[in-house]
């Protein structure tokens, strides 16, 4: 799929914006701190509802206005899509997509694709854990709303029973605690599953990219670091997380909080056996994050049908003439919205039919 239009009002720095994009490639260029990540980020909401720096929507409103409004219209195969989001200070905010108002704002999942890839995402295999299951979960959200349903209710039941945990005192709250394990138990398992089945299909998808990336210098395996050992069968893994939380017990009562479940969760990142987490490289984690992103946007044509739209936040010059090249060749199916604070870092890009916005103090002008 492909974007077509933006508009702003009152959105981060930017008063009132309206662009028309281009089908292929879009080129955001200018100084530091003018209002070009802004831009991706809007495009970021309109597919996830969601910002990807913030999770307070009131920061996105401008400084001293209390309202703030963005519409995105994308063009798919056989169809067109719009989404509008309205962000009022202290107030859930309300999307509408196709003109119709969502009763759930969950429900904008699944219209507009989008990829990103960030200087963070470059860092996705040196960081923690958490990094690697948020890859994971944006992905997975954004193909499957009920993925995305299943995840917020399990962080509210885990919360409920790590209360439950600090408050354990007698009988009743051992009995109250069954309860939120059976909870938590049903909507985690549902979850592994779900990740699971995408690590089996990014796992092909990735060593392939990485073969070609590494001139089939590289072997790169994904795994499913499940906290929960996983078993295919859904009874016999909702038993294993049975098990694995009563032998927790005594701990998770000591510390407060749950050890055991998907929110502890992993990927395995290996090149021929060596863990590329603890001893790859600087450059072999960035080319694994490279091949992963890569994959997830093939795994997102293969679910949906559609290439998403990819959105390269400040990544080009952190990658090396062969990566970049590789990367272009790769994704000429795929529309990108670029940001650089220096053009003349894009040299392997076919700028022919691009479209090269300045951006400048909230100013958006078009030289071509
Ligand atoms: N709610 C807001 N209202 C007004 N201005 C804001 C708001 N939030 C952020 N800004 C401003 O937006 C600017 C940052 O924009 P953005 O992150 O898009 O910069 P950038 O062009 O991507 O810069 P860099 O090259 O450093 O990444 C800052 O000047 C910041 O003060
Ligand atoms: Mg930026």
């Amino acid at each position: 799929m492909y974007l077509k239009r933006l508009k702003l009002i009152n959105f981060r720095n930017y008063k009132e914006l309206e662009l028309d994009l281009n089908e292929k490639l879009n080129i955001f260029v200018g100084n530091n701190a003018q209002g070009k990540t802004n831009i991706v980020e809007a495009i970021y909401m309109s597919s996830l509802g969601k910002s990807f720096r913030t999770s307070k929507d009131k920061e996105l409103i401008m400084f001293n206005r209390n309202q703030s409004y963005i519409k995105v219209e994308g063009q798919k195969k056989y169809s067109n899509v719009e989404v509008e989001i309205k962000l009022v200070a202290n107030k859930k905010k309300r999307i509408k997509v196709n003109k119709l108002s969502l009763s759930k704002n969950s429900e904008i999942l699944n219209n507009i694709y989008v990829v990103i890839f960030s200087p963070e995402d470059l860092r996705l295999i040196k960081e923690g854990p958490s990094e690697r299951r948020k890859f994971m979960d944006n992905e997975l959200s954004q193909m499957k709303p009920y993925y995305f349903h299943n995840l917020n209710s399990y962080n509210k039941i885990l919360i409920q029973r790590n209360h439950l945990l600090k408050n354990m005192r007698g009988k009743d709250n051992e009995f109250m605690l069954e309860v939120w394990d059976e909870k938590l138990i049903d909507v985690g398992v549902k979850i592994i599953e779900e990740r699971a089945r995408f690590v089996k299909r990014i796992t092909p998808l990735s060593r392939l990219i990485h073969r070609k990336i590494t001139n089939n210098r590289e072997n790169l395996e994904v795994t499913y670091l499940s906290n929960i050992d996983y078993v295919e069968d859904t009874n016999k893994l909702k038993d294993m997380f049975k098990k694995q939380l009563k032998e927790a017990l005594k701990i998770d009562i000591k510390r407060g909080t749950t050890t055991v479940g998907p929110h502890r969760d992993d990927l395995g990142v290996f090149i021929d056996k060596i863990d590329i987490r603890s001893f790859g490289s600087q450059g072999q984690q960035r080319t694994c994050a490279l091949s992963l992103k890569l994959a997830e946007i093939e795994l997102v044509k293969g679910e949906t049908g559609e290439y998403p739209v990819l959105l390269l936040d400040d990544v080009m010059s952190e990658l090396d003439i062969n990566r970049q090249n590789f990367l272009i060749k790769a994704l000429k199916d795929v529309q990108l919205f670029i940001t650089t604070t220096e053009i003349n870092n894009l040299e392997e890009l076919n700028m022919d039919e691009a479209f090269i916005f300045h951006v400048e103090n909230a100013q958006v002008n078009r030289s071509r």
